[in-house]
């Protein structure tokens, strides 16, 4: 891929009505999505799977970049090219987890803290080599008997500021993603409390560690009732709390913030991003980086079989277009039965 810089590199995820595909699931998390289709996680299986997504047609009328497997990265497909030279001779841009996974806090029970730093500016560099252009890292707060603690949030911040730093010094573009989980049977205001507090320690730290804000993406959670809280916020309502919430927390100089979709269904997903982009103009493109919200569909189409192939791609796609539509603010839920 020739030179482009970390600003250009932000804002072609984020142009308009395109955005990203979470394929970055770890081998742990990719075997969970496959014993609910009762497929064998192997390798190769694995890839097959992601090169189905990869090469549905047309996906880059959609998709502007895929987060990638350490060990998708280094996959190369049925036609013989790399999967990671398959997107880029597409025009998307190949980007690369680069945590590893969320480990516990100690003298903090029950909360985690994002492991990964060590030897990340070597490891950078070698993605780098392997065509990624950019990077995601994931801290992880839960909301629930006393937590987070503030000394959680804080040492998730530093980790994800130190990746951030180390990125661009490696010219990636760093995905900083600090979700707030939904699991829970709080309601939005605690989620938005949650969220404003992590967000604003998040660029602080970001701030401290000379991260430069126009090479950054933000990819946090939406500001949502708990799962489990039987009072459900309604679809304007997490609109206008979300928007709210970055207003007082994210810098204009922010490009984009991509959207995780967290556990909610695609659908639900797809009408939360529908309506924040249907508010207006805002500082920031309001854009995805969805992983279930995009394959949920799919994965229950393929089955695990390649007479099934075809299929999922068009479930894929439909789910690609539907979300790219909601990303400009033009999907209405009734398009859900076309
Ligand atoms: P979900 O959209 O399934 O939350 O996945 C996005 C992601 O990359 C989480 O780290």
């Amino acid at each position: 891929m020739t030179e482009i810089s970390m600003e250009n590199i932000a804002t072609m995820l984020v142009t308009s009505s395109k955005g990203i595909l979470a394929a970055d699931e770890s081998t742990g998390t990719i075997k969970k999505r496959f014993d609910t289709i009762n497929v064998e996680s192997t390798e190769e299986t694995r890839r097959d799977y992601r090169e189905l997504l990869f090469t549905a047609e047309d996906v880059s009328d959609y998709i502007s970049g895929v987060i990638l497997y350490d060990e998708t990265i280094r996959q190369t497909g049925s036609n013989g090219i790399t999967l990671s030279q398959t997107l880029s001779s597409q025009g998307i841009i190949p980007g690369i987890k680069v945590d590893k996974g969320a480990k516990p806090l100690a003298f903090s029970d029950g909360e985690l803290v994002t492991e990964g730093l060590d030897g990340l500016r070597e490891r950078l560099q070698e993605y780098y080599e392997l065509g990624a252009r950019f990077a995601k890292w994931r801290a992880v707060i839960s909301i629930g008997d006393g937590a987070p603690s503030q000394y959680c949030i804080d040492v998730n911040a530093q980790a994800l500021a130190r990746y951030a730093a180390l990125c661009q010094e490696a010219n990636i573009v760093p995905i900083v993603e600090p979700e707030v989980l939904m699991d829970g049977d709080h309601s939005i205001d605690e989620c938005y409390a949650v969220t404003e507090t992590t967000l604003k320690t998040v660029f602080d730290e970001l701030y401290k560690q000379r991260v430069v804000l126009e090479q950054m993406l933000l990819k946090p959670n939406m500001v949502v009732s708990g799962k489990d809280c039987p009072d459900q916020a309604g679809v304007e309502e997490v609109a206008a709390k979300t928007i709210y919430c970055f207003e007082q927390t994210v810098p204009a100089a922010v490009p984009g913030i991509v959207f995780l979709s967290g556990g909610q269904s695609e659908a639900q997903a797809t009408e939360h991003l529908n309506a924040m982009n249907a508010l207006g103009r805002h500082p920031w493109e309001l854009s995805f980086s969805f992983g279930r919200a995009l394959q949920a569909s799919a994965l229950h189409a393929w089955q695990g079989k390649s007479e099934n192939v075809g299929a999922a791609k068009t479930a894929f796609l439909n789910r690609c277009r539907l979300t790219s539509l909601a990303r400009d603010g033009n999907y209405s839920p009734d398009m859900e039965n076309n």
